[in-house]
This record gives C-alpha cells, structure tokens and sequence, in this order.
C-alpha cells in the first residue's frame, strides 16, 4: 500500500470574458476602494450562456493530464466537486468523463458541501490511494463552480468562474499530503445556501464571515487533538505558506489574523506589536499568492487550490520540503484543516501551472455588456429545443454548452 499521496498536477481553466471592479463599483454608485480594498478584488471572471460547470471542468481536466503528461486511461476515479451542477441527478463527473475519454472502469461521481466539496473529494480520493483500491491508478478531482448572488446584490462583488483540476497519485510532484495532521469541523448553520429553486445563492454576508472563522479555529483545535496536543509541526513560524478558502481576498486576511489568534490563544489587536507581527506574516505568508484570485473572483470549491497554484507558479527550488496549510471552508458548514509539504522538484513545474496566459488573453466586458450576459444565463437552459449560438457571445472554437434538446443538454466536442 502506498504511504505517500497528494496532487500530482494541477491547472485552471476559467470564462473568457471578465469585468473590471472598478467599472462595477462605478455602476453601484460605490466607492471603487471598497471592492478592490474592502472586499480585495481586481476583477471579476463572467461566464457567458455557453460556459458552464461542465464545459469549465472538463477544459480545466483536459490540462492538467496534458501539462503533466498523464494519459486518460490512468485515471481509476473521477470526482467533480462543486455546488454549482447542472442537473438535480445526473453528476457533472459524468458529463466530464465522456469528454475527457476516461476508461468505463473509471469509477465517477459529484460532491457538493457547497466551496468545501473538492476537498472532501480530493481526501477521499487520497484515501482510495492509500488503502491500496487504486492498483497504480491515479484519481482526477476537479472543482469547478460559478458564483452567482444577483445583479446589485450585496455579493455581486464576489461572484466570479472557474475549475481547478487535479491529479492525485501516491509520486506526487506538487505537494505531499500530511496523514499525521488534519482537523475537521461540521455544523448546520444557515450562512449560505442555494435552494433548488434558486439560480442565485442567498447569504446571510457577516454571520458567513463569522462561520468561517468559527471553523478555521474549530478546525486548528481538533488538528492539536488529534497530534497529541501539540501544534509543533504546524506552528506559523514553521509553515512557508498559508492557503485559505478565499470568497474574496481580503477574506484571507481575516483568516490568517484568527489563525494567529487561535494559536496565540488570546485576541490580538491590529495596531499591537502583536498585530504588526501578523501583518508581516500575512505578507509573506498569505498576500503573494492572491493574485490569480483577485482576478477570478469566487470559484467556489476550486478558490483555496487557485492559491495554491498561484504559489506553485511562483515556486522555486528553495521551497522544496516546505510545509504549507490548506483550510478549506464550505457554508452550511464543513470544513477541514490540512497539512502539506511542496515535492522535491516541484519548483521545474512553474511554468507548465500558470494560467497566466489564459487570464491576459480574456476579453473586457463593459457593465452593460456584462449585465447583459448575466440576463442571459437566467434564460440560458428555459428553452428546451432551441440552440444557443456561441458565436453571439463572442466565442470561437473548443467546448461550449450550446442549449438542451429533447432536455438533454449538448456540448459542442
Ligand atoms: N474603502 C475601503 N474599504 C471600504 C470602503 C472604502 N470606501 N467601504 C467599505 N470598505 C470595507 C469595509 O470596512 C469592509 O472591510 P472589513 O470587513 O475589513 O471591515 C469591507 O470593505 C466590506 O464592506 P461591508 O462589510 O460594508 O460590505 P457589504 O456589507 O456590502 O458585504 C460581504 C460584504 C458580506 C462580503 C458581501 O459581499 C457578501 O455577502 N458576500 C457573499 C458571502 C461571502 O462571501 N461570505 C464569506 C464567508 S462564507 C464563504 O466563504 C463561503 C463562500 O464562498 C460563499
């Protein structure tokens, strides 16, 4: 049985089009500083009618086998996590296997604990590897989700679209996965939640944040638990980066002030020497690696692993045998504590990670256009039979999702 595990590739695949957040607060009638301070947001991914959970995951699958030279037929278990499906029954995973060639034996399903499900994908999958059910096969996780909470609603600044893929193997050559640490937390709680009727997700905004953080201290205390009392192995001072769930950026900084706080055991005040410590922290530890964020916006289950290949592209040598933090969070809530180390040589992958190219080639949306776009979704899949043009969304070539006939829906291959 394997005793290593952990990501073996990774890559991102998001919308082509996007809206800047200054033109948007301009629109709101809001202060630009409060959406690009405030909430720490650049831009904002818009997936138009032919872009969606299935078309972003697959396209984001398709990479990250070919970026890491992973053949099809190595897959034995395919896991979509996401909250954002297309269907009350039938998993996005299967959708995605078909497009991706993946082998019958394949096993396939989807999870959803809203942004948490990829998580709990990607350590179920771990586990398949190491109880040995795996047989030298490899388990592909991909999180892909759209964040939608309305036009001029007070969440608009933190929708956003994306998939992030990932390859989990027992040689991983990104990060290994730590057994020994790794907190849970689980309570029903009403801070965020899509009813089936519901496009849009309602959220209760500030009692979220106040989740959040409950699970991030939640979790920390049940990892000390279960490393016999001590949080030696994965005190700040030793970690090299710290990766949260990140709704918006400046959720990040919240996160990693309670983190410090939790481990400190006492309340911290920001303008301390305390404070200036986590601020420091925060700099090195947390801020570089929120770029990619900052210009996706909300990816929902996929927002934590954005960071990571964030810092994965920036990676170099002396990073090698680091340990990071992975806190994923998802409302209603569920939540997990992890701890990884970066791979020996996982610095010669910076190149083959970096979505950077696919974000500059996006196109700028004005916000008319983009609320245009938004209407449209709405209408998107209500009219059974009729075919939906990518090219009227400024779309060519590759896979787009081209409207249901017969209520099936159809993908363009
Ligand atoms: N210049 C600079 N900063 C400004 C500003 C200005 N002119 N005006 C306001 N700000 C700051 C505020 O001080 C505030 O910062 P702090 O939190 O540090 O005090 C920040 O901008 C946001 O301002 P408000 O709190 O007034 O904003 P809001 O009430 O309009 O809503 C929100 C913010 C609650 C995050 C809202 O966007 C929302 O409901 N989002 C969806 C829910 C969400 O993302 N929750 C996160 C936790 S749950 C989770 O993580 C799961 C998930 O993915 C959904």
């Amino acid at each position: 049985r394997p005793t290593s595990v952990g990501i073996d590739a990774m890559a991102f695949h998001g919308p082509e089009c996007y809206v800047d957040m200054e033109d948007l607060a301009e629109a709101r009638g809001v202060a630009p500083a409060k959406f690009t301070q405030g909430i720490g947001q650049r831009q904002m991914a818009v997936v138009t009618p032919c872009e969606d959970t299935v078309t972003m995951a697959a396209q984001a699958g398709r990479r990250a086998l070919q970026a890491f030279d992973i053949d099809p037929d190595e897959i034995g278990t395919l896991i979509v996590g996401t909250e954002t499906g297309v269907d009350h029954s039938k998993p996005v995973a299967v959708y995605v296997h078909e497009l991706l060639g993946l082998p019958t034996s394949c096993r396939t399903f989807e999870t959803k604990h809203a942004c948490y499900g990829a998580m709990a994908g990607l350590t179920s999958a771990a586990d398949w590897i190491q109880a040995g059910r795996a047989r030298g096969r490899k388990a592909l996780i991909i999180a892909s989700d759209i964040a939608r909470y309305g036009l001029g609603t007070p969440g608009e600044p933190t929708q956003g679209a994306g998939a992030v893929a990932m390859v989990v193997s027992p040689d991983p050559r990104l990060i290994t996965f730590d057994p020994e640490i790794e907190g849970d937390y689980t309570r029903q709680v009403m801070d965020f939640w899509r009813p089936l009727y519901s496009k849009y997700a309602f959220a209760d905004g500030h009692y979220s944040i106040d989740c959040y953080l409950d699970a991030l201290e939640s979790c920390w205390h049940d990892a000390v638990g279960k490393a016999g009392g001590s949080h030696e192995a994965f005190a700040l001072s030793v970690l090299d980066a710290c990766f949260y769930h990140v709704p918006f950026t400046r959720m990040a900084k919240k996160a990693h002030h309670r983190h410090w706080e939790t481990e400190l055991g006492r309340a911290i005040e920001r303008d301390s020497e305390d404070g200036a410590r986590v601020e420091d922290s925060y700099r090195q530890r947390v801020e570089p690696w929120l770029s990619l964020n900052a210009d996706v916006g909300n990816i929902y289950t996929g927002s934590l692993f954005l960071c990571l290949i964030d810092y994965l592209r920036q990676a170099t040598s002396e990073r090698e045998g680091r340990p990071i933090s992975l806190f994923s969070y998802g409302s209603g809530c569920g939540a997990a504590l992890s701890i990884a180390r970066v791979s020996e040589g996982a610095a010669r992958f910076h190149r083959a990670i970096d979505p950077g190219g696919q974000l500059a080639a996006r196109r700028r949306l004005n916000v008319e256009e983009y609320e245009e776009i938004f209407r449209a979704c709405e209408e998107s899949d209500r009219n059974d039979g009729e075919r939906i043009d990518p090219a009227r969304w400024g779309l060519t070539g590759g896979l787009h999702y081209v409207g249901t006939a017969d209520h099936r829906r159809r993908y363009t291959k």
